[in-house]
Order: structure tokens, then sequence, then C-alpha cells
């Protein structure tokens, strides 16, 4: 063990509650309450909830063919989708939004573009999680192919906007599919959850539709434009999300998060969604201290989830110049969950500008070693000085540079 190479600090952490106001907490905790308020069900329909949510749930993943395109054009569908999805949603979208860096979000009135809205998860979660934008003039162009999803998402977020008792965002709703003309080009650009179903819909490999939906972004943003792409943790989406990473700095753009480096992308997920083993970049969180409400919705539809997931890049608003870090202190990101080591040791594998790491430390039974500065989670970003880069060893299982903590 070479201990004495590295030292290291916890910079952020991408899920941290604590970054979330009392206030949100509460609206996020009772959002079944505000759904009930806006759209109401009546006692037979809660009652018969968890199974169409059940339903829901299988079109959305083993029976995708019998979904179709405006599935959530249907009232149970979008019911359920409301109060299950929207609801997981926001808990995940809210955390991300909360701890990523501020220069990813609008800093003055302008234009924004939220694509695949469906309820306009996205705008509710950002209201929530960023209470310093509601005082700026947003307008936010919805786009997406169910009309009826946008109505619901507007009331519920003009609900919670007058919870909050501040001047709502304008919306302006269009139907139409990706590709659709806006009147007018984003400053700010969002999607959570549309491209996987794009994928889903298609045959091709993302290293074919990628190409078409970063022009199409291209053509909907101005140059500098700070964009959010959100997915589910899976192979396929995470592989798209990787290689627009790609082509946002081959133009020049800054990834603010989830990348500590321009490097090229060490979890970027080639050929995972065929099954091989490669690494491909996603993080979790636990839900142990999600809604209570919302846990026991999840059990009643047999959905119980214990962890989150999500794969995600957030690029800056302007071409802001890298700024380079002292040549023996570099970021990286936590991107597992913990592995158990050998000898009373552990491991996460993280993003850095050496490629994969392996960060190691003792465990929480080893008696030998001094206990680690902290306990690293999937997500954080650590600060760690090397002092010779060039002399770290080498997981033989990964080909993962170690780091020692
Ligand atoms: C899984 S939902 C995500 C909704 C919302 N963004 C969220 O994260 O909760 C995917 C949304 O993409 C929409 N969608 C699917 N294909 C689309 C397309 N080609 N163009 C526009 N929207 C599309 C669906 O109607 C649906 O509302």
């Amino acid at each position: 063990m070479n201990k004495e190479n590295t030292s290291s600090k916890l910079i952020t952490s991408l899920f941290d509650t604590g970054s979330l106001t009392r206030e949100t907490t509460n609206i996020l905790n009772s959002f079944d309450e505000i759904i009930q308020g806006v759209r109401p069900l009546n006692s037979r329909q809660l009652q018969q909830l968890p199974e169409n949510i059940r339903n829901l749930s299988h079109q959305l993943t083993d029976d995708r063919a019998s979904r179709r395109l405006g599935y959530m054009n249907d009232n149970i569908q979008l019911s359920s989708y409301v109060r299950y999805y929207t609801w997981w949603n926001l808990v995940r979208l809210t955390r991300l939004f909360a701890n990523i860096p501020a220069t990813v979000f609008p800093t003055s009135d302008c234009t924004c573009l939220d694509l695949g809205s469906g309820p306009l998860t996205v705008v509710t979660a950002l209201w929530l999680a960023r209470p310093e934008l509601r005082k700026l003039k947003l307008t936010w162009y919805c786009l997406d192919v169910s009309a009826n999803s946008m109505a619901l998402g507007e009331d519920i977020f003009l609900s919670i906007a007058a919870c909050t008792g501040e001047e709502p965002w304008h919306i302006v709703r269009v139907k139409g599919a990706f590709g659709t003309t806006i009147k007018q080009k984003a400053n700010f650009l969002t999607c959570a959850n549309m491209f996987n179903e794009l994928d889903q819909a298609s045959d091709m490999p993302p290293e074919f539709t990628t190409k078409k939906y970063y022009e199409q972004i291209q053509r909907y943003c101005e140059n500098d434009a700070g964009v959010l792409l959100v997915e589910p943790g899976v192979p396929k989406a995470a592989r798209t999300l990787s290689l627009l990473r790609t082509r946002f700095i081959k133009d020049g753009r800054t990834i603010a998060a989830p990348c500590p480096h321009a490097e090229e992308c060490p979890m970027s997920g080639f050929k995972a969604y065929t099954g091989s083993k490669n690494k491909w970049c996603n993080f979790a969180f636990s839900t142990e201290d999600a809604p209570a409400k919302l846990q026991k919705l999840s059990v009643a539809a047999k959905l119980p989830k214990e962890r989150a997931t999500l794969s995600f890049i957030a690029v800056e608003h302007g071409h802001a110049e890298l700024v380079s870090a002292s040549p023996d202190t570099t970021s990286i990101r936590i991107a597992s969950d913990k592995l158990r080591l050998p000898n009373y040791m552990c491991g996460y594998y993280a993003c850095t500008r050496f490629g994969l790491a392996l960060v190691r430390l003792p465990d929480e039974n080893n008696k030998k070693l001094p206990k680690p500065p902290f306990r690293p989670q999937s997500g954080d970003l650590i600060q760690v000085k090397i002092k010779t880069p060039d002399s770290l060893p080498k997981d033989e299982k990964s080909g993962a540079v170690i780091i020692e903590i």
C-alpha cells in the first residue's frame, strides 16, 4: 500500500439532501396531496392505483412492444405515471439539481426548453431545488408528443409555485415530437428520460443516433446555452450521454458535472448495452430517506426501491476556460457502489483524468489501519493530492489505477 503518495478531501456529494430547503422536503413528502388537489382520484381509483402502476411499469420495461407513443395521453396511465414515476423522478432530480454547480443554470431572464417534458417534471424539480432561480423571469418551452401530460404538469407546477408563494415561470406547451421547430432558441436546454424512450424505439446503436440528437440539440440552442441531460442509469442511455459529452467537449464546451476532467471517458459504456463488461457512468443513492408515502405506494405496487440511479451530463453555459488544477492535485468522481476487497479493505470505482481508478480504503471492520478521512458514496467529488501519478499501482482485474485514501 502506497498511502504516502496520496491525501484526499471530500468536495461535494451528488445527492446530499442537506442542500434542499425544509419547504422543498415538505412539498416532496406530500406530493400525493398536491396531485390529489389538482387531479383527484376517487377511493375506488385510489385502490386500483398500485395495480395500474404495476401495469405501466411492465409497459415501460419488459413489455415495451405494447406501449403506444402517446401512452401519456391515456388517463389511467398518466395518473399512474404522475403518482409514481414523476414523484420518484422529483426525488432524484431535486437532489441532483441542488448539488451540481450553479454555472449550468441561467443567471438572467431567458428562454429555456425542456424536451420530452411529460408532466413538466424537470421544470418543477428545478423550481423546488434551486429557489434562487425563482426570481428570474424564465420562459419555458415544454415539448412533448403528449398534450395531456403537459397540461396536467402545468397544473402541478402552478400549484407548487403557489405553495412557495412566488410568481411562477412562464410556460409555453408545444405538442410535437423531438425535432419540432421552436420559435425561440434556448439559453438553457433540459431533457430527462426521453432519449431512453427514443433509443427503445430504434434498433440503431447510440453511435448512430447520438449524431442526430446532438445536431438537433445544437439547432434548439444558442451557442453558449447551458444543457442538462438526465437519463435512467442504464447502459444504453449512459452510452448515449457519454457520446454526447465527447461532442460537447470537441466543440469547446465545459462539462460541469459529473466529469472531473475533459479527457477520454473511462466509463463510456462502449458496448455495455450489448452485455459486455465495460463500465458505464451512472450514480446511485439509497432511498431510505425518500418520502415514506412514496415508499409505501412502491411496496403496494410490488415495485419496492432500495436505491435510485441515474446518468447525466451538465454542460456549463458559456465557453469558460478550463481552470487547470495544481499539478499534484486532481478531482475524482466516485462512480460505483462499495466493493468488498480482501484483507478488510473496500473500494469504489472512480472517474479520473488518469482513466478509471479504484479508490481503496480500510473497511469498517479494519482495526489495523487508521480510519479513512471520510467514507465515500456514489457521486462524491473528491480532491486528491497525488505526488507521483506515474507511480500509482494498477488493479490487475480492471486495469484501474489504485488510489488509497
Ligand atoms: C419517461 S417520460 C419522461 C417525462 C419527464 N421528462 C420526466 O422525467 O418525468 C418520456 C417522455 O418523452 C415523451 N416522448 C417520447 N418520445 C418523444 C418524441 N419523439 N418527442 C417528444 N417527446 C417524446 C413521452 O411522451 C414522455 O412524456
